[in-house]
């Protein structure tokens, strides 16, 4: 077959393209992969009092899941929602959280509980109480003039 020199071009030039659009989807493949299920997790931070669960923000308890208890938290400038969660102890509690506004913390100081609630995105931990007492909730991100004031209580209870 004989071709004409621009022919040839044109050929090498589609073939080249060919490539290159393999490389960019082969990589982008790649980069999606490595993201886990649960940094995918948003929500529309003006709507998260409408969508479930911070619809209902609050201590839930759950059958038929790896934990007994889900912790719901809405952080909004400056406090949380619920101000007291109470859990009795020994109980593996789930905790999902997000912020309406700005970024909050989410640390219960003397626990390894420390999240950090940015708005869009939905946060979660997983983790069994097995110390009874009161600790305090504190937000560990400046987020404005009562970032200090800032916080709650979780009593695990008998
Ligand atoms: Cu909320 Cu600092």
């Amino acid at each position: 077959m004989h071709l004409h020199k621009y022919e040839k071009y044109w050929l090498m030039f589609g073939i080249g393209s060919l490539i290159v659009f393999l490389l960019i989807t082969g990589l982008m493949a790649l980069n999606n992969s490595h993201e886990t299920p649960n940094s995918q997790k948003t929500i529309n931070p003006e709507k998260v009092s409408e969508i479930a669960p911070f619809n209902k923000p609050g201590v839930h308890k759950v059958a038929g899941k790896d934990w007994d208890y889900e912790v719901v938290v809405v952080a909004s400038a400056f406090l949380y929602e619920p101000s007291e969660i109470k859990i009795p102890v020994n109980s593996k509690v789930k905790f999902i959280a997000t912020s309406k506004d700005v970024v909050h913390g989410f640390e219960i100081a003397k626990t390894n509980i420390n999240m950090m609630l940015e708005p869009g995105h939905i946060s979660e931990y997983t983790t069994t109480v097995n110390k009874k007492g009161e600790f305090l909730v504190v937000c560990n991100e400046y987020c404005g003039m009562g970032h200090a004031e800032m916080h709650a209580t979780l009593k695990v209870v008998d």
